[in-house]
């Protein structure tokens, strides 16, 4: 079972979030090649202080949201060797990253086109840059799969009263973008599944990740098992999801909630 993953080279965005960094470290346990990337910044840092001596693990800087950056990490990743035949676009700009940066969240009225635009362009135009990349150098050539990674807010609407006096709040270019997600999900799965290529969504739900107690009971109340789920809850599904043993499996979404989707 430790080598569930070996013979997967698993290239992920975004890798350096609460998820993303227990995605690497559960992938590199289970005997995958992970090739990391992220922003530069100290995340990016904190992954290759963790990983950089294991030969299964590389890093690679990348936005998502540049165009010429997509086109080139592919190539990149190829001339240095390695073949990726597992992709997750993960890279996103969520609450907890606003949060971190003292972003403040405005109102709905308050919303301006340039936030608006700049979240959709790294979740969702920056998850089609990478899958139009992965089609033009991977797909066909050998059997791959793709994880668009959306959210329990793709499709169910936050409860916005759960949020009222708190520090981050929902935020509706989000919830756009990881319903916008699921739809690349659908449209890909047909079009590739002749070629090999297998696609699904993964929507995760509350993830810990030292909110209050307050907060804590407030979603808590709205998921059926009264709790939020911790990383490595969401990684058990997404270690699936990146196994052979999913290989059967496309164009679907699969919800990692608690039972937050499922009253
Ligand atoms: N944590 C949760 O509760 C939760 C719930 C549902 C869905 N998700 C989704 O899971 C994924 C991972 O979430 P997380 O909790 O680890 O988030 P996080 O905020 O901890 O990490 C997001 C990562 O994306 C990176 N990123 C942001 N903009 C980027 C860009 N332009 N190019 C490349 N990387 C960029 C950040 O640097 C960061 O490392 C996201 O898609 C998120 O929407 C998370």
């Amino acid at each position: 079972m430790s080598e569930q993953l070996k013979g997967r080279t698993i290239f992920i965005t975004g890798s350096g979030g609460v998820l993303g960094s227990t995605y690497v470290r559960r992938m590199l346990a289970k005997g995958a090649r992970v090739i990391a990337s992220d922003l530069a910044g100290h995340r990016a840092e904190a992954l290759k202080d963790a990983h950089g001596g294991n030969e299964n693990f590389r890093f690679y800087d990348l936005d998502v949201g540049d165009e010429a950056q997509c086109e080139g990490i592919f190539k990149r990743i190829i001339a240095d060797g390695w073949e990726p035949n597992v992709v997750l676009n993960n890279a996103a700009i969520t609450g907890e990253l606003l949060m971190g940066a003292g972003k403040p969240f405005p109102d709905f009225a308050n919303t301006s086109v340039s936030d608006w635009e700049r979240t959709l362009r790294t979740n969702l135009t920056g998850a089609f840059m990478i899958a139009r990349q992965m089609d033009r150098e991977i797909v066909g050539r050998y059997p791959a799969a793709l994880i668009n990674v959306a959210s329990m807010y793709a499709l169910n609407g936050p409860h916005h009263q759960i949020y009222e006096g708190m520090p981050f709040k929902s935020f509706s270019a989000y919830s756009t973008t990881k319903a916008g997600i699921h739809g690349l999900t659908l449209w890909l799965a047909g079009y590739w599944a002749k070629r090999q290529a297998t696609v699904n969504t993964i929507a995760p739900g509350a993830v810990f990740n030292g909110h209050s107690e307050e907060f804590q009971r407030r979603v808590g109340d709205l998921i059926m098992m009264n709790r939020m789920a911790q990383p490595d809850e969401i990684a058990d599904a997404m270690l699936f999801l990146c196994s052979p043993q999913a290989g059967y499996m496309t164009g679907q979404l699969v919800n990692v909630d608690g039972g937050f989707s499922g009253w």
